[in-house]
């Protein structure tokens, strides 16, 4: 070395300096922007070939920019790499990971490295990038997955996992996403809940370490805590300011979502299926794929993140997103299990009174040798009571056809009662341990779904219903129980159950919606346990709650509202509470109107009054169902709580006003600003709803966007004025 002449080790230090700027070049070349129409997910591969997650925010005009994202922020690692995209475990890595694995011989290494990557432009506005990661050791390898809706400002994030080892793998944690974020602070806002207390929310600052949202219900998953959040960055977002991301795993079974503040300060999130007693078997060969974790981000605040993700479930995700929605009128509460042909042929005449679409039969109309009188018998045997319906369900579609109205029915297809023909027929068929006492919730007891000849049974008792009654027009799948004991007589290996159950229901939903794609169908889970994106694929709506005070709802269906658009919130009018009838219609009417009361015990004039509901409710459906909704006035924050949908053209609204405080000079003492309408048009105002006999105090009139945009109006609404409806209709 000594002997070469400067001019040699010029030419060497040059071709080593080449050689190492081809290298940095070639890997800094890759770098993955996934775009959306504000926002940029930024990936990188590094020299080492590992994949890093370098940007999430605001979207840059000059894409080449990118490149410099990952210098200028300091993702740390001490120990390993925070800001993986994808972070393994058993090597390098001590944080949270997103993929834990037994190899076939029996070790538990991972390292992922970068293969290659491909964009598949699906549509106009969809794009999905699939980049693969193979490990240098084990024939192991993992496809990541980020399916972006342009416009809307959504991205779907999920992963498949597969290995040619020479034998299983066991997968002991295997996410759906992983996502590093870099912000001052980070702001949860989560929820928690039992049976009538749905969406109770809590926010806190996340703080160093780690904090995990989860279920281990197994089947209805989100009675305790949903797989729904929103995290805000820096500060808290109001309504129409700040940054916020909106998430939700689309699973309807056991999940987990970690938040991990690291030492970095990144924020680490993590969300996949829970692993929880789920180590999953996996053959060689076989693809696992986890389910898509879909999230929104936005700089203008939880209005727009719910716009943005409310238009995506219309046009993407739910069932007939933009079609339209049944009114109708259930008889639970007004009946519960105790009903004929008699009373039901009335229920049907009073459906026609109403003015609603449809009449829908929930539970008890069935069972013989068990009949379902009461929750303690007869689920599982799906054959109409012969003492309650004689001829069947074939007399009351007739009966409702007569009628002009629809006919729909309530089923519980999952689940069995142990006084059932059913249970003595197919013992094994049951979700329970072998050895050990059986345990109930409502004396019922889960279904195998792992095993395809109940999902073959599940599937015949919607696909016989249709069958036999081809002018059926609406099934209600409800869903009472968690899993207790969770042991399979079919699985082979016992942990794989939690995950291969909902994979098991969702096979006989694909089923059904193969045969009857746009049957309206509502999901309901013994209230509202089981709310995802991923069981709203499948079905036109959902149930909120068992609870129906409506002062109560307006809370739960202003929190739903963040997250579902809604067409998909069905909203019934019951007797729960004390108030009056029109207070609970004009809160039902913010959603899916429908009605569970006797007809024929309303007053005349309350009886006016909802048949006029329901008219003004059908005038106004096209900006409640497809419009875009805008949040003005929190319950939680103010007296009155206000909410409103415009059309996209902006010329129609409907505005609605609750007084959800009932203290002495409580009511909208200034006026509400209203949003979403064009400033430089005029609006003529009028009061909706209002009940016979009394009349409006609103000033009706004539006022420009701007001026009720700025200014505002205020609905009056007090202790005598409890709710208020205001139409806004361009001039
Ligand atoms: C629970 C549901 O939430 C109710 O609406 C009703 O359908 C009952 N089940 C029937 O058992």
């Amino acid at each position: 070395m000594n002997k070469i002449n400067s001019k040699g080790l010029l030419t060497g230090a040059i071709a080593l300096f080449l050689l190492v700027a081809a290298a940095v070049t070639k890997a800094q070349d890759i770098i993955i922007p996934v775009e959306t129409k504000d926002n940029a997910l930024v990936l990188q591969v590094t020299p080492e070939k590992a994949l890093n997650m370098v940007y999430f925010g605001g979207k840059l005009t000059d894409r080449n920019e990118y490149a410099a994202t990952a210098k200028a922020f300091n993702f740390g690692g001490t120990i390993g790499t925070y800001n993986g995209a994808y972070t393994t475990s058993g090597t390098g890595n001590l944080v949270e990971p997103a993929i834990a694995v037994t190899h076939a011989d029996g070790n538990k290494s991972l390292e992922l490295r970068y293969i290659s990557h491909i964009v598949k432009k699906i549509d106009d506005n969809v794009s999905l990038l699939s980049i693969t990661l193979k490990d240098a050791v084990y024939d192991f390898e993992v496809t990541l997955n980020y399916q972006t809706y342009y416009n809307e400002n959504v991205t779907e994030q999920w992963s498949v996992i597969k290995h040619h080892e020479k034998n299983d793998v066991v997968l002991n944690k295997y996410a759906s996403a992983n996502l590093c974020i870099h912000a001052n602070s980070y702001w949860l806002k989560h929820y928690h809940g039992d049976w009538a207390q749905e969406m109770r929310p809590e926010d806190e600052q996340l703080n160093h370490g780690m904090k995990t949202l989860d279920s281990k219900l197994g089947s209805r998953a989100d009675l305790f805590q949903p797989p729904t959040f929103m995290v805000s960055f820096n500060k808290t977002a109001t309504e129409d300011e700040g940054e916020v991301m909106y998430g939700n795993l689309e699973w309807s079974g056991n999940f987990r979502i970690d938040f991990e503040v690291d030492p970095a300060n990144n924020l680490r999130l993590v969300a996949g299926i829970n692993n929880f007693a789920a180590d999953y078997t996996l053959k060689p060969g076989l693809e696992f794929e986890t389910p898509k974790f879909v999230y929104t981000l936005t700089s203008k605040g939880k209005g727009e993140a719910s716009r943005n993700l409310q238009s995506w479930a219309r046009k993407y995700k739910i069932v007939d997103g933009n079609g339209p929605r049944l009114t109708l009128l259930n008889n639970w509460e007004s009946t519960y299990f105790d009903f004929n042909e008699d009373k039901l042929a009335g229920l049907l005449k009073d459906t026609k009174k109403l003015g609603v679409d449809l009449f829908l039969l929930d539970d008890g109309w069935f069972g013989n040798k068990y009949p379902r009188n009461g929750d303690h018998a007869g689920l599982g045997d799906w054959q109409a009571n012969k003492a309650k319906l004689p001829n069947d369900i074939a007399f009351l579609t007739k009966e409702a056809k007569a009628d002009g109205v629809k006919f729909g029915i309530w089923i519980e297809p999952e689940m069995v009662n142990p006084k059932s023909e059913l249970y003595e027929k197919h013992p094994d068929w049951v979700v329970k341990q072998p050895q050990r006492p059986e345990i109930y919730m409502r004396n019922q007891l889960v279904l195998d779904l792992t095993n395809p000849k109940v999902q073959d049974f599940v599937f015949g008792i919607v696909d016989n219903l249709f069958t036999k009654n081809p002018d059926l027009a609406y099934i209600k799948w409800d869903c009472n129980s968690v899993i207790f004991n969770a042991y399979s007589s079919y699985e082979k290996h016992q942990a794989n159950f939690y995950t291969d159950y909902v994979r098991g229901l969702y096979n006989v939903l694909d089923r059904i919606r193969a045969k009857y794609p746009s049957v309206p169908l509502m999901l309901c889970s013994g209230g509202g346990g089981r709310v995802d994106y991923g069981a709203l694929k499948y079905f036109t709506e959902y149930w909120l709650s068992d609870n129906t005070e409506p002062v109560e709802r307006v809370f739960i269906q202003w929190e739903y509202s963040y997250f579902y658009p809604a067409l998909t919130s069905s909203n019934h009018v019951t007797d729960w509470g004390k108030q009056p009838i029109k207070f609970r219609v004009d809160v039902a009417m913010m959603g899916k109107l429908g009605f569970d009361i006797v007809i024929g015990k309303l007053k005349p004039a309350e009886l006016e009054f909802c048949q006029g509901a329901v008219n003004t409710y059908k005038q106004f459906s096209e900006e409640i169902w497809h419009g875009d909704q805008y949040r003005l006035q929190d319950p939680r924050e103010n007296d009155v709580a206000a909410i409103m949908y415009v059309n996209p053209e902006k010329t129609t609204a409907i505005m609605f006003n609750y007084l959800v405080n009932p203290r002495y000079g409580a009511g909208s003492n200034a006026p509400i600003r209203l949003k979403g309408l064009n400033p430089d048009k005029m609006y003529t105002i009028n009061e909706v709803n209002v009940f016979p006999g009394t009349r409006s105090t609103i000033k009706e009139g004539s006022y420009s966007g701007k001026f009720l945009m700025t200014i505002g109006l205020n609905p009056d609404v007090h202790q005598r004025r409890t709710s208020v409806l205001v139409s806004v209709k361009a001039n």
